[in-house]
């Protein structure tokens, strides 16, 4: 039987902070609609005290949707509390999502106090957040960089307090995937009271390592993993939501599943890329223009002798149509045969070796071939 990993989407919080990616609250209804059709089980709506704007846009997606849990994001503060469980008063289910630094270096440089403070802090957020909902998120901000005793003395008092669920974010997208991993198991070895709520992980990408660190945090026993629509986020992004849905999909040996529809995750990422005005990066995994493409002669044959030789998982398993052969200098016969049989064209050998050689000239020239190109090709082979 497999266990249920369970995804709390932030495109619309920590994504949405992104320069440039802001969206009007008729937007994120938009955006919140096309998550709960996804199947994410949570969808973080925003940060109601931070603005009139970001507070009406969580009141409207807590009206929109039926199925997702919403989440609100506040500081360990009592105004932040109120004004995000105001926000949620109309969700059929609702979350405040709190939290304080824990590191020590956000201890000292921020919030310029002690350890012991800080715990106080804690406690009386998570207590005052749990008498107005009954769903209390706590995040550690900067667990990756918190000294490990402390971390664990922390989340077991805030559990004491009420809280649902422990978020152990990895603010900095400082740690490695071992590290991370290490550090979540050492909290379940060490927390007393572990089971009495769910752990979540929230990975920043600032050294690429955010998908490996959510996945060593989910292989630690962490159940709730955060991430956003194509990676977006502060500075270097979260962990993205398709790459860490797809690899739980791909190893089933490690009997882990989520409630995601995989194949609504390519229209989701395109209509995400295009409300937010950020660009997919073409080698972006999954959902990247070039994720299912081959190029070179040695992957197209493979890849046109049978797609499992270059192909991990069918295009159409994350709604992409299909994979792409693309025609260019580095291609081979096989390809500009199968291609040219497609477009309605067949050649005995020494046509094609003749077609071959004119398609590499126009293939130096031009970076990549196109169906045109290859008619023009074909019609002048069939008058020669
Ligand atoms: O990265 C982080 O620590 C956060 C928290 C507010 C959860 O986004
Ligand atoms: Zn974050």
């Amino acid at each position: 039987m497999s266990q249920r990993v369970y995804i709390f989407d932030t495109t619309l919080r920590d994504g949405e902070q992104v320069p440039g990616c802001q969206l009007t609250t008729e937007e994120k209804i938009i955006v919140a609609r096309q998550l709960e059709k996804l199947g994410v089980d949570v969808i973080e709506a925003g940060f109601p005290v931070s603005s009139p704007g970001d507070f009406r846009s969580v009141v409207e997606i807590s009206k929109a949707v039926q199925e997702p849990t919403v989440c609100a994001l506040s500081r360990a503060v009592q105004a932040d509390i109120d004004a995000a469980a105001d926000a949620l008063q109309y969700a059929r289910r609702g979350r405040i999502h709190t939290g304080i630094g824990s590191s020590d270096i956000h201890i000292q440089h921020k919030f310029n106090t002690t350890r012991e403070k800080i715990i106080e802090r804690a406690i009386d957020a998570t207590k005052y957040a749990r008498k107005r909902v009954e769903d209390v998120e706590f995040y550690c901000e900067d667990a990756g960089r918190a000294d490990l005793v402390f971390l664990a003395q922390l989340v077991e008092a805030v559990i004491g307090a009420g809280a649902t669920v422990v978020n152990i974010p990895d603010t900095t997208g400082y740690c490695l995937p071992d590290e991370y991993g290490a550090k979540i198991k050492y909290i379940f070895e060490h927390v007393k009271n572990i089971h009495k709520a769910t752990i979540s992980i929230h990975c920043h990408n600032d050294l690429g390592l955010a998908t490996a660190n959510s996945l060593a945090g989910i292989q630690a026993g962490a159940r709730q993993v955060e991430v956003t629509i194509n990676g977006i986020g502060e500075r270097a992004g979260n962990t993205s939501l398709e790459e860490v849905v797809m690899a739980l999909n791909v190893h089933k040996e490690l009997g882990l599943e989520t409630g995601i529809h995989a194949p609504l995750i390519f229209p989701t990422s395109q209509l995400v890329s295009k409300m937010m005005r950020m660009p997919v990066q073409a080698n972006k995994a999954i959902v990247g223009r070039n994720a299912f493409a081959h190029s070179s002669g040695i992957h197209q044959d493979g890849f046109l002798k049978h797609t499992l030789n270059y192909e991990i998982m069918n295009p159409q398993d994350v709604g992409v149509d299909k994979s792409d052969i693309v025609l260019t200098a580095r291609s081979g016969r096989h390809a500009l045969k199968h291609r040219l049989e497609l477009l309605g064209f067949t050649f005995d050998k020494p046509t094609l070796d003749d077609l071959y050689r004119r398609f590499l000239d126009v293939a130096d020239v031009k970076k990549e071939v196109n169906d045109k190109d290859l008619v023009e090709l074909a019609r002048t082979a069939i008058a020669a």
